[in-house]
């Protein structure tokens, strides 16, 4: 079965490339390098001893879609790529608007076209914005989304279902990830943002290393048990492996589902850094200052539908998170 996996460079899609060549799926991916960088193609063939088509091109691009599909049989797609920085979408909106809808609704067309109706779709637990209840259930009220970033997955959402209704063939899973962090064991892949960090994990390893002075935490008067923002965090890997189940449920199935992948258990900043130091044995100075615009306090899963209809569930815990987040970025220095 061949898979195209969008973004297969990046973060998240670099993790389901390996977990897919390891399932022995054949892989085609796609990515214009924006956010990523080709030498993942030589550590994902490392670590998996494994061969794949790579395509340097932009999903929005409808004529090296054309290319890919005419050139390959594409059984299913796993769509990745996205533009996914919060603050830069706030100022750039018509980028996030155009990159983010364009390429999930040329994806689609060509998709439909090629007679490919099997799509995973990388969503986000920023769909559900504020939450009014905790844990967070697939059925809480989704679209008071609070940046165009986080617009952007809830409107690509609203285009699926409308596919979907249209094409009774064509099939969405819809995983709506909580925070993704920590890297493959070997080191070789990993999250390496470009410029001066602006989620948690990347910002505390680089502390750590020294290349940052210190770790600004953004406020310690929320309604936590310290104060500070809580946050479901969960490792790549387990995340990785849930689109291979979601991959099996989209195969077997018709219509549009939707999962959290998230382990169901919040830490808060300071568990973080504590748990941090402890595990790798170095020291993260920071901070207290002012809360950041836009955070929230508390924002945790309930990852039950997927244990229930995806047989999936997190089996690894923070220490993993922590250890691996840390390794890749030590091997990354050593080059
Ligand atoms: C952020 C995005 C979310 C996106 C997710 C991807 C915002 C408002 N939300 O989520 O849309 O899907 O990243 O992973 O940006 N923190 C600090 N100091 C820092 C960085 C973060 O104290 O330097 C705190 C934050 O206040 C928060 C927690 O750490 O309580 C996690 O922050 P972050 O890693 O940025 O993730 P989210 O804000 O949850």
């Amino acid at each position: 079965m061949k898979i195209l996996v969008t973004g297969g460079l990046g973060f998240i899609g670099s993790h389901a490339v390996v977990e897919l060549l390891d399932d022995d799926y054949e892989v085609v991916v796609i990515d214009n390098l924006y956010n990523s960088s080709i030498d993942v193609i030589d550590n994902i063939k490392k670590i998996t001893g494994k061969e794949f088509s790579f395509y340097q091109n932009d999903v929005c691009d409808l004529d090296a879609l054309e290319k890919i599909f005419s050139e390959h049989k594409i059984d299913a797609v796993m769509h990745f790529a996205g533009y996914k920085a919060v603050g830069e979408s706030v100022e750039k909106p018509i980028l996030y608007y155009e990159n983010n809808l364009l390429s999930t609704l040329h994806l689609c067309k060509k998709m439909i076209e090629h007679c490919c109706f099997k799509l995973i779709f990388s969503s986000s637990a920023t769909v559900y914005g504020n939450p009014k209840v905790l844990p967070i259930t697939e059925d809480c009220k989704v679209g008071s989304t609070t940046n165009p970033y986080g617009t952007t997955k809830w409107m690509n959402e609203k285009i699926l279902k409308d596919i979907t209704v249209a094409n009774s063939n064509f099939t969405v899973i819809v995983l709506r990830y909580f925070n993704p962090i920590g890297a493959h064991k070997s080191g070789l892949i990993g999250e390496k943002p470009n410029g001066i960090p602006n989620n948690l994990m990347p910002y505390i390893v680089r502390v750590a290393t020294g290349e940052l002075e210190m770790l600004n935490i953004f406020g310690n008067d929320y309604d936590t048990p310290d104060g500070t923002g809580v946050r479901d965090y969960i490792h790549v890997v387990d995340l990785a492996k849930g689109h291979l189940k979601a991959l099996e449920k989209a195969i077997s199935s018709r219509g549009i589902y939707y999962y959290n992948l998230g382990t169901g258990i919040g830490y808060s900043v300071l568990d973080l850094v504590d748990n941090f130091e402890k595990v790798n044995h170095v020291k993260v100075p920071y901070r207290i200052i002012g809360r950041r615009e836009g955070d929230i306090a508390s924002c945790y899963a309930d990852p039950s539908r997927a244990y229930k209809e995806l047989d999936w569930k997190a089996e690894l815990g923070l220490e993993d998170m922590m250890k691996d987040s840390y390794n890749f970025i030590l091997k990354q220095k050593k080059g």
